[in-house]
């Protein structure tokens, strides 16, 4: 391990710098490299085959490029299909992004769950394992999105994106009569590393509230833990950014506070 240590942090596009927020807060003294591969966004309209024959290769050259000590796939479409490929292939710790449907079952007073994420993770496998190991009683409904991932890419490039475009993509998470019906949905995982970055408006447009399950703070946690204690020296170079279509960074002043103030190079 590296002193201090270079962390990358993958995505198919802007949604995992939510979770690179987390993990900056939790390793501030890392080198923080951070790419989004929007060459190839938005993984959730590709197929399983095509997502595993892009990300496993692509992540082996960055690992050449770069020499991190840990990798995060900050993304549920990946994560949920090539974390065995990776650790199969490099040897270093990879630390992945699947639908928090445990601690979110564990926390639903209504038993009424529903995990929204790209039409991609909600049709994996593993997904579905997820939910008949710990969904603990809790009714799930699984709600693919199609367009959600790109309307938060929208937002946070500045662009305009309308409330009824947002809403309509939530609507089918909210089960039940209104707030207070006792068998309403209460609890809404968000499978997507790119929600969060609309979560002031998905809380606004909501029908009746809910909780909204992250899983970043638990991903960073589990990124501290396996990097060991913080040391003394704090990252000079600041941190990186890539984008794998190679477009210049037009959006630094929006990315600077995900990457705890530094301006990514
Ligand atoms: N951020 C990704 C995730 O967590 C998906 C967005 C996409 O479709 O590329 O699933």
């Amino acid at each position: 391990m590296s002193t201090p240590p270079t962390i990358l942090v993958f995505d198919s596009g802007l949604g995992g710098l939510t979770v690179l927020r987390e993990i900056v807060r939790a390793r501030p003294d890392a080198h923080f490299v951070y790419v989004a591969d929007d060459a190839f966004f938005p993984y959730g309209h590709h197929t399983e085959d095509e997502i595993i024959a892009r990300v496993v290769p692509l992540v082996g050259e960055l690992i050449r490029a770069h020499a991190p000590d840990l990798v995060v796939i900050a993304c549920n479409t990946a994560s949920t299909l090539v974390m065995s490929h990776l650790r199969d292939a490099y040897p270093l710790p990879f630390v992945g992004t699947v639908p928090a449907i445990k601690p979110a079952c564990a926390s639903s007073k209504t038993r009424r769950v529903s995990v929204l994420g790209t039409r991609g993770t909600v049709k994996r496998e593993y997904t579905r394992k997820l939910i008949s190991d710990f969904a603990q009683g809790c009714e799930v409904t699984l709600v693919g999105s199609g367009e959600l991932a790109s309307l938060a890419e929208a937002a946070l490039s500045g662009q305009s994106v309308r409330d009824e475009d947002i809403a309509a993509e939530l609507a089918p998470c909210f089960v039940g009569n209104g707030a207070s019906d006792p068998a309403r949905t209460d609890t809404v995982v968000l499978a997507c590393t790119h929600y969060p970055l609309l979560l002031e408006r998905l809380r606004r447009l909501a029908p009746w509230t809910v909780d909204w399950i992250d899983p970043a703070p638990a991903i960073a946690r589990r990124v501290a833990d396996l990097l060991g204690p913080v040391g003394t020296e704090t990252d000079e170079a600041g941190a990186e950014m890539i984008f794998t279509s190679k477009r210049p960074h037009a959006l630094s002043a929006a990315l600077t506070p995900f990457f705890g103030g530094r301006v990514p190079a």
